[in-house]
C-alpha cells in the first residue's frame, strides 16, 4: 500500500493490546473511536491509515499460556486469531495489524537499541524496585510490600541486571518539547499531569529482563530480552516500514490514541526513546478516560467486564458506536449501563435518525411516485425552515469543529439537534395535510425536498460513527457513490437532485423492547462465558477439578500451589428460588460458616430449589464476583457433570461436615 501523492497523510494508532485476555468494551471503545477518526479523517480527504495490534511479550502472557497448558507463542497466536476476528466482526479491524512477535517488529526494536546505544543513551546496571507484574511497571518510590497505586495488588521486590535506558538526561529536552507543542498531550489536563511529573525528575529505566525467556532478544547480549515498554511501543513504528520508515511516508504518527493509564508511557517514555535514536517525533497523544461498570474500571481481574459480542448480537455494532461516542465526553470517564445503551437506541436512534429517514423517504414515496421533488416557489411558512443555505452551513461548520477536537458526544449531540429540528418542521408543516390540496402541491413538495436534503447532510455528518446505518439512508436517498468517499467539505445545500429515484423506504432501526433486549444480551454473555467444551458446566458450578475444569482437556499439570489458590469450604444453602427468564438458573443462599453468600448457580434443570434448601454443598468462595442475567454470584457450587446430558451432580459428604470447613 502506497499513500497517494495528492493527499496528505494521516497516520493513526490504537494501543496494541495484550494478549493475555479478550477484548471487553474498554478496548473496544478504544478501537472503535481510532475507527471514527479514520473515517471522520477519509471524508475531509487525507489518505488515513490506521494500525492496531497486539503485545504479546511479558509475564502476564506468559503466565496465561502456562495456564492454559500452551507456549506462549502458540497460546498467543490463538488469542491473536480471536482479537483479529472480533475487529473484522465488527468492521473496525483497522489497515495495518503489527504483532510485538512478528520478524519486522524484531528488528526494528534491536534497530532502536543500536541507534539509542550509539547516541551514548544505554548503559548496563543492576536494579531493585517494587514491581507490579500486572501493570508491567516498577512503581517508583514503593517500599517493599506497598501495593500498586494503579490496581491495588502486591508490588514484587525485583533485582536484576539490565540494560538502562537513560531516560534521566531527556528531562529538559522533553519539557522543552511540551512547551514547543501544547497540543502534543490531549487533553488539557492530562497534558499538565504529565509536565509535572517529568518536572519532579526521570530516573532511568530498565528496558531489559534476564530473568524471562518471552521477549526479543538483545542481540549478542544473551539472556537479555527487551521487556515491555522498550517493545510495545515501538510497534507503532515497526507497522510502518521500520528501519525504512522513508518507503511509506507515514512516520511520525499523527496521532496514538491511548487510554488514560498509558498516557505516561506514550507521552514520555516514547518520544524520549524516539530522541535517543534521532528519529521524529509524533504529532499527538490523546489520552481517553475509562468506561466504569459498577462505578470501578472494567477489567478482567475485577470480574466487571462487558464484552461487546453480546451487545452486536442483540443490536448490532453501530448502536454500540453510538452510545459509547455519544454516552461520554471524550477524554472523561463514563458508566457502561445496559439500561443507558438500550434507552439511547429507543430515543435517538429508532425515534430520532430511523424515523426521520423513514417518515421523510415515505412520505416522498407516497406523494411524489418515489421520486425527490423539485423544491416548489411556494413558501414554508415562516420561521420553519431549517433547510437554508445559512442554516446547513453553520451546522456543518460546527459539526466538523467538533470531529476535529475529538468532541464526538458534542458533535453527535450538534447532529442530532438537526434531526430534532427537521422533524418539528416536517410536523409543523404537515406535508400529509398540504397532500390533500392540489394548491398546497409547491408547498409540499418545497418541504419534502428541504427534509431529503437535510436527512442527506445529517446521513454523512453522522457517517463516521454510524457508517452501515448512514450508508443505507445514503442509498435510500437515491445516491450510489459509497458514503465513505464522500468529502465533507463538499457538503452544501442544495445538491440532490430533483427527480432522483429513491430506494423503498426500510427500517434502519426497528424499536426495541428494553427489558427484553438486556434479557437477551445476558443471556447471550452467560453462553459466551460458559466454560469450553468438552467441558462444558452449568454456569455458577464447577464439574469435576475445580482448578481445571476451565482449562483445555490437554493442560498441563498443575502445582500444589496453584491448587492452593483455590478456597473451598463447605455450604449450606438456606434458600433457593428461580432465576426469573433463565431455565438453568438458581439463586442461592448459602451459609459457608462466617457469612451468606449469595451463588447463582446452573442447576435448576436437575435439582428443583426446594429439594436443595438445607442440603450441605461444597464452595468455592475466592472467586471474582460476577453477574449472571443480572444477579450478582459470590461463588461457585462444586458438581460433577455426570447427570443425563452431563447435566449437574452436586459434591457431596457421607459423614457429617460442619458448615465452614475448608477443603484441601
Ligand atoms: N499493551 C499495553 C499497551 C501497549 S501500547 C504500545 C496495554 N494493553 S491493554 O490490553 O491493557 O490495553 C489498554 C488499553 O485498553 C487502554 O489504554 C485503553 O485504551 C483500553 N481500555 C482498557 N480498559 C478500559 C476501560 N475500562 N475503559 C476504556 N478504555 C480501556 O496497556
Amino acid at each position: 500500500m502506497s499513500t497517494s501523492q495528492a493527499k496528505p497523510k494521516y497516520y493513526l494508532t490504537t494501543p496494541l493490546y495484550y494478549t493475555n485476555g479478550l477484548p471487553h468494551i474498554g478496548h473496544t471503545y478504544s478501537t472503535i473511536v481510532a475507527d471514527v477518526i479514520r473515517r471522520y479523517k477519509r471524508m475531509r480527504g487525507f489518505d488515513v491509515v490506521m494500525t492496531t495490534g497486539a503485545d504479546e511479550h511479558g509475564v502476564n502472557v506468559e503466565r496465561s499460556a502456562k495456564k492454559a497448558g500452551k507456549s506462549p507463542q502458540e497460546f498467543s497466536t490463538e488469542m491473536v486469531v480471536q482479537w483479529k476476528q472480533l475487529w473484522a466482526d465488527l468492521g473496525i479491524a483497522g489497515d495495518e495489524f503489527i504483532r510485538t512477535t512478528d520478524e519486522k517488529h524484531h528488528r526494528t526494536v534491536q534497530w532502536l537499541f543500536k541507534r539509542c546505544r550509539e547516541n551514548g543513551y544505554i548503559e548496563k546496571g543492576s536494579y531493585t524496585g517494587q514491581y507490579c507484574v500486572h501493570d508491567n511497571a516498577y512503581v517508583l518510590d514503593a517500599a517493599p510490600g506497598d501495593p500498586c497505586p494503579d490496581c491495588g495488588r502486591p508490588t514484587e521486590t525485583v533485582t536484576e541486571e539490565n540494560y538502562f535506558f537513560t531516560l534521566s538526561e531527556f528531562q529538559q529536552k522533553l519539557l522543552d518539547f511540551y512547551a514547543a507543542n501544547p497540543d502534543f498531550i490531549q487533553p488539557e489536563s492530562r497534558r499538565n499531569e504529565v509536565v509535572s511529573f517529568v518536572q519532579g525528575g526521570l530516573k532511568n529505566l530498565s528496558i531489559t529482563r534476564t530473568s524471562i525467556r518471552w521477549g526479543i532478544p538483545v542481540p549478542g547480549e544473551a539472556p537479555h530480552v527487551f521487556y515491555v515498554w522498550f517493545d510495545a511501543l515501538i510497534g507503532y513504528l515497526s507497522a510502518v516500514g521500520g528501519p525504512d520508515y522513508d518507503d511509506r511516508e507515514l512516520w511520525p504518527a499523527d496521532l496514538h490514541l491511548v487510554g488514560k493509564d498509558i498516557i505516561r508511557f506514550h507521552a514520555v517514555y516514547w518520544p524520549a526513546f524516539l530522541m535517543g535514536a534521532d528519529l521524529p517525533l509524533p504529532g499527538q497523544i490523546w489520552a481517553h478516560g475509562w468506561f466504569l461498570y459498577d462505578s470501578e474500571k472494567m477489567s478482567k481481574s475485577r470480574g466487571n467486564v462487558v464484552r461487546p459480542r453480546p451487545i452486536v448480537g442483540a443490536l448490532g455494532i453501530e448502536p454500540l458506536r453510538y452510545y459509547l461516542l455519544r454516552e461520554i465526553v471524550f477524554g472523561q470517564d463514563g458508566s457502561f449501563s445496559y439500561d443507558g445503551l438500550v434507552t439511547r437506541y429507543n430515543s435517538d436512534l429508532a425515534n430520532g435518525l430511523g424515523n426521520l429517514a423513514s417518515r421523510t423517504l415515505t412520505m416522498i414515496e407516497r406523494y411524489c411516485s418515489g421520486e425527490i421533488p423539485k423544491p416548489g416557489t411556494a413558501k414554508s411558512r415562516e420561521g420553519d425552515v431549517p433547510g437554508t443555505a445559512d442554516f446547513a452551513a453553520e451546522a456543518l461548520a460546527k459539526i466538523m469543529h467538533f470531529y476535529d477536537r475529538n468532541s464526538f458526544s458534542l458533535a453527535l449531540e450538534a447532529i442530532w439537534e438537526q434531526i430534532a429540528a427537521i422533524d418539528k418542521y416536517i410536523t409543523t408543516e404537515k406535508p400529509w395535510a398540504l397532500a390533500e390540496k392540489p394548491e398546497d402541491r409547491g408547498h409540499l413538495e418545497t418541504v419534502l425536498y428541504t427534509a431529503a436534503e437535510a436527512l442527506r447532510i445529517v446521513a454523512a455528518l453522522a457517517h463516521p460513527v454510524l457508517p452501515q446505518a448512514t450508508q443505507k439512508i445514503w442509498k435510500q436517498l437515491g445516491l450510489s457513490e459509497p458514503l465513505g468517499k464522500y468529502q465533507m467539505d463538499l457538503l452544501t445545500w442544495g445538491q440532490l437532485k430533483p427527480g432522483t429515484k429513491i430506494e423503498k423506504p426500510e427500517a434502519i432501526f426497528p424499536r426495541v423492547d428494553k427489558s427484553e433486549t438486556i434479557a437477551r444480551i445476558e443471556a447471550m454473555e452467560e453462553e459466551q462465558n460458559k466454560p469450553p467444551e468438552p467441558q462444558a458446566t452449568p454456569a455458577g458450578t464447577t464439574a469435576g477439578a475445580t482448578a481445571a475444569a476451565a482449562a483445555p482437556a490437554a493442560a498441563a499439570k498443575i502445582g500444589i500451589e496453584d491448587f492452593a489458590k483455590v478456597e473451598m469450604r463447605v455450604g449450606l444453602v438456606k434458600s433457593a428460588e428461580r432465576v426469573p427468564g433463565a431455565d438453568k438458573l438458581l439463586q442461592l443462599q448459602v451459609d459457608i460458616g462466617d457469612e451468606v453468600r449469595q451463588i447463582v448457580a446452573g442447576l435448576a434443570l436437575a435439582y428443583k430449589p426446594e429439594t436443595l434448601v438445607g442440603r450441605k454443598v461444597v464452595v468455592v468462595v475466592n472467586l471474582q464476583p460476577r453477574k449472571l442475567r443480572g444477579v450478582e454470584s459470590n461463588g461457585m457450587i462444586v458438581a460433577a457433570a455426570a447427570g443425563p446430558d452431563g447435566s449437574p451432580v452436586l459434591a457431596g459428604f457421607l459423614e457429617e461436615v460442619p458448615v465452614g470447613s475448608k477443603l484441601k
